[in-house]
């Protein structure tokens, strides 16, 4: 169950083109698994910016004088995000946490690919603790525009068998998208899973290649949400079920992490006329 911590914000610190903060939250440590996100709130009591913003969980630390601890990623370029951007040690904060449901591991230890976008990597280095503690081999590749977008390379480098970088003006790695590696890895590493965070065009592009080959991708979206509980709707997406049938599932509480081949990724942001409990245009 996601708790409310009325929370001190513990350190912020400049990494690359983001701030990394971070607060206490007593029990998120606890119940914390890779993939789960939090929701804070922004401004203090009397802030009108009501809706809380969605962050992913980059790590946790249950130890320490603060008694648990989260850190988040923020990239800086709204009212909200230039909010805790702005943020100063001592400062309170707000969290709900954790929160949508975490990524699902293989049984097996297979081998593994993991495919960050800018800020979107931050999920991954928990992810890939978990993999590696299960025996199985991982790949990291981090994208970005440019070179100070590109986020964790260190960590990646630590955890991982190989790290490929790309970044779109060429200013490190391999001038181009991470798609333009991902082939080649898919093939050299003999992957059976690809877990990917970053931009929607980039998922979708990482689903296809990933069924192109026949393996699994899970893919975690960034829809824009609201309550971040499941009650709103706000973060709807098209999803093929294991029947079939399409239905319109919350990323906030049914992802934010979905099978790739199961999204209908030209269709988010509509309500395909297919989806089970679809508004029949002109019907009664
Ligand atoms: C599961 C999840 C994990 C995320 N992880 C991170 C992270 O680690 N670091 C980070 O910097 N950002 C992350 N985001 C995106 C972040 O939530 C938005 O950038 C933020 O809400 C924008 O708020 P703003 O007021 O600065 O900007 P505005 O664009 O003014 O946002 C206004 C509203 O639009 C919605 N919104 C706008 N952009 C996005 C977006 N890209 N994704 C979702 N909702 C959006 C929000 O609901 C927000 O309430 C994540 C989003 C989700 C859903
Ligand atoms: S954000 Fe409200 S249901 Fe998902």
């Amino acid at each position: 169950m996601p708790t409310q911590h009325n929370g001190l914000v513990v350190e912020t610190k400049k990494v690359g083109a983001y701030i990394q903060i971070t607060a206490t939250a007593p029990d998120i440590p606890r119940d914390f698994k890779p993939g789960h996100f939090v929701a804070i709130a922004i401004g203090d009591d009397r802030s009108s910016l009501i809706l809380r913003r969605a962050f992913s969980i980059y790590q946790v630390n249950d130890r320490g004088v603060y008694g648990g601890t989260v850190d988040i990623i923020v990239s800086a370029h709204g009212p909200g995000t230039d909010y805790l951007a702005n943020l100063k040690r001592n400062d309170t904060i707000n969290i709900v946490g954790p929160l949508g449901k975490p990524f699902s591991l293989p049984k097996e230890p297979v081998p593994c690919i993991l495919v960050g976008g800018g800020y979107g990597a931050a999920p991954l280095f928990t992810l890939a603790e978990a993999l590696v503690k299960r025996g199985c081999r991982v790949d990291f590749v981090l994208g970005a525009s440019s070179q100070e977008k590109l986020f964790g390379m260190l960590e990646a480098r630590r955890l991982s068998t190989t790290l490929s970088i790309t970044t779109d003006d060429g200013s490190l790695g391999v001038m181009g998208r991470v798609t333009d590696v991902l082939p080649d890895l898919i093939k050299k590493s003999n992957s059976a899973v690809v877990y990917a965070c970053g931009p929607m065009k980039m998922l979708q592009a990482v689903a296809e290649i990933s069924q192109q080959f026949g393996i699994v991708s899970q893919t975690s979206v960034e829809e824009s949400m609201a309550c971040g509980i499941g009650v709103c709707m706000t973060c709807v997406l098209p999803v093929i079920g294991e029947d079939g049938v399409t239905r319109m599932l919350r990323s906030c509480v049914d992802g934010p992490a979905f099978r790739g081949d199961k999204v209908r990724w030209n269709d988010v942001g509509t309500i395909p006329e297919d989806t089970y409990g679809a508004p029949v245009i002109g019907g009664h």
